[in-house]
């Protein structure tokens, strides 16, 4: 059991942190340029070269930080964690700001301005980002990392996760909307 939860946690860390990194070093020109598409924006402004590439960076550092400590926290915990080869670390990384890029392109196509909250759509679209280009880039690490049960635990467990750090880098002013 919590070889499956603290598993399947630590493989996403690398997925769940370019959002928040994203989120601290946005700002500077926008992906879409400003370019629209019936009339709306292509994303808009809160997709933003520099938080895109500070939020793949901090994702792969992060994965390189974690094979770093993976064996005395394993050993500590008494079960096995999975480790990161490159591919992996990069798939995850880029996979959610990706998945979340493509969110915000959903979201101007479907009349939400910056900001709108698109429940379930915020809140899993960096999961399916990550898990696909993992998949992708990665197919003999990801298939030995993300079991059924695992997958099953990050689809459950991240919109809470999600939820909660919004709901305080909101609260701590870091964030326009709670979500
Ligand atoms: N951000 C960024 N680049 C990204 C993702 C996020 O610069 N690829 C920064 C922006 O400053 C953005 C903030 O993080 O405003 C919050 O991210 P998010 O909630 O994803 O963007 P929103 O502004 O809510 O826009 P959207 O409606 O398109 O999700
Ligand atoms: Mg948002």
């Amino acid at each position: 059991m919590l070889e499956l939860v603290a598993g399947a946690l630590w493989a996403m860390l690398p997925a769940y942190v370019p959002n928040n990194a994203a989120v601290l070093a946005g700002g500077g020109r926008p992906i879409d340029g400003g370019r629209t598409w019936g009339g709306r924006r292509l994303l808009g402004d809160g997709k933003t070269w520099r938080g895109t590439a500070v939020g793949v960076v901090a994702g792969v550092a992060l994965a390189l930080v974690l094979d770093a400590i993976v064996a005395p926290v394993g050993d500590a915990l008494g079960i096995t964690l999975p480790g990161f080869p490159l591919a992996a670390a990069v798939g995850l990384a880029l996979g959610a700001m990706l998945g979340d890029v493509a969110a915000s392109f959903l979201k101007r196509r479907t009349g939400r301005d910056r900001g709108a909250s698109f429940p379930m759509l915020d809140q899993l679209d960096f999961v399916v980002g990550a898990l696909a280009l993992a998949a992708l880039v990665a197919p003999a690490w990801f298939g030995a990392t993300f079991s059924p049960a695992r997958i099953a635990v990050v689809v459950v467990v991240t919109p809470l996760l999600h939820v909660g750090t919004n709901a305080i880098a909101y609260a701590a002013g870091l964030k326009a909307e709670p979500w």
